[in-house]
């Protein structure tokens, strides 16, 4: 059965008609064979049979046909309804596309095509290639006709030949002649009105493969195209506006800082780069770094006479100071987009043995993101200056996380970082300060031990 509940093995109603008809035809030509028996031996058929069963063909061979047609715009229809739903759900545009292009495939009989799209050069640049076994071709199987893309995109009007060898239109193109190209079917995509690429199907095998109504259907289908590439391309900007006023954001809040300038642009690098070594995927890695984009967000609300204190805090401040994760959740919550993000911002000051804070949440309890960050949080706190102490070496650092592995710190996590080299990190140091590039903490700075980050 398939999808929409109707038996696959059933011959079709073409398939049945096509018997009719055929019995029919068997019958008539038996008939006809014994007409003068019947002659001789004195009976006579009633004039009109023959005619009538060879009408009767005749009806059957145009019935057979028109259920052809509605068959074929039946399956046309459910996949258009499919491709639909795929275009809505998915907000992943490689797989939309390769699922639109599959569907062209399998519905025209092409045997290759391909979608292109318009580059920052002003160029047709090939985006997505497959073949009819849905596979994607190499570039060095990219033995297209670029004379007819042309063509499409300089008149945005679609361009079908059923046999590009001995079409006039196409006598002096080199490509057409050299890689022995036969059916092409090349549409334009547009976008508001906007040329944005062209989808271009052909078969080099056989010629006569593509119908005008291929035609419409082909370009029905990069109307689709088009709305998968204009949500994907809608969703991009968001996203990226979202991550630029957030940016500002952190740059206005670290401002108030000053010796933890660069504090959070090196984490975010920090923290990625701990996660992707952890194995973790590139969706996740996104949600890691607005984690740690935000993750002192919540001392918005801490007074500067805290937050810039040279000295130790006192019982009441650090009451205060602890708040911040849970302000931090407090200010972000609600807002989609930070989904993930909010395991780091209310728990990275957890502790792996409960001694953490705002909750006191203990080993597994503790959202992954929120256990990797603690660790690159506390590597760039040691290694900075920061009011209450100053900066000291990496080898420092190495030690202090893995003397806290298991009290402070997740033991996988720790393990992950120990594999890490040292040189990584101060090159990530140096991408954030290139003033600072190649200084390395001095040991003469002397720290407080068990205040790592604040
Ligand atoms: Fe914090
Ligand atoms: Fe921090």
């Amino acid at each position: 059965m398939n999808e929409l509940g109707e038996s696959t093995n059933l011959p079709s109603a073409v398939e049945e008609l096509a018997d009719l008809s055929r019995e029919v035809e068997t019958i008539r030509t038996k008939i006809d064979s014994f007409q003068s028996y019947y002659k001789r031996a004195g009976l006579a058929l009633p004039q009109d049979v023959l005619h009538g069963l060879r009408q009767l063909n005749a009806k059957l061979i145009t019935l057979r046909e028109s259920v052809a047609t509605i068959e074929e715009e039946r399956s046309s229809l459910r996949a258009f309804a499919e491709i639909g739903h795929v275009v809505n759900s998915s907000l992943d545009l490689p797989t939309v596309l390769n699922e639109v292009i599959d569907t062209i495939i399998q519905l025209t009989g092409a045997e290759r095509v391909f979608l292109m799209l318009r580059n920052a050069r002003d160029e047709m640049e090939i985006y997505v290639a497959r073949n009819w076994e849905r596979e994607s071709l190499r570039p060095g199987e990219y033995e297209i006709s670029r004379t007819i893309v042309n063509q499409v995109v300089q008149h945005g009007e679609a361009v079908l030949t059923t046999n590009a060898q001995e079409d006039p239109r196409f006598d002096s193109m080199q490509s057409v002649v050299a890689y022995s190209l036969r059916s092409i079917l090349c549409v334009p995509l547009k976008a508001k009105d906007d040329l944005i690429g062209v989808i271009y199907a052909d078969n080099r095998i056989r010629e006569g493969i593509f119908t005008e109504s291929d035609r419409f259907l082909l370009s029905a289908f990069a109307n689709q195209a088009a709305v998968a590439l204009e949500n994907a391309q809608l969703f991009n900007d968001i996203s990226m506006s979202y991550d630029q006023t957030l940016e500002a954001l952190v740059a206005a809040l670290d401002a108030r800082e000053r010796e933890t300038q660069e504090h959070t642009r090196r984490v975010v690098l920090y923290s990625m780069t701990l996660a992707r070594k952890m194995g973790l995927s590139e969706d996740e890695l996104i949600e890691i770094r607005r984690g740690a984009l935000m993750h002192d967000i919540g001392k918005i609300g801490v007074p500067d006479a805290i937050l810039q204190k040279p000295g130790p805090l006192t019982e009441e401040e650090w009451v205060l100071m602890r708040r911040h994760p849970e302000e931090g959740i407090r200010i972000l919550q609600g807002i989609m987009f930070f989904e993930g993000a909010v395991d780091i911002i209310g728990s990275h000051h957890e502790h792996y043995n409960g001694n953490g804070y705002p909750r006191g949440l203990k080993g597994e309890q503790i959202p992954p993101y929120a256990r990797i960050f603690a660790v690159v949080d506390a590597l760039d706190a040691i290694t900075s200056d920061r009011s209450y102490r100053k900066a000291q070496p990496f080898k420092v650092a190495y030690e202090e996380i893995l003397r806290c592995r298991g009290t402070q710190f997740d033991p996988k996590v720790v393990d992950a970082f120990m594999t890490i080299d040292e040189q990584e990190w101060r090159a990530l140091r140096a991408i954030t300060l290139p003033r600072e590039r190649g200084r390395e903490p001095t040991m003469e700075a002397s720290g407080k031990r068990g205040e790592t980050t604040r």
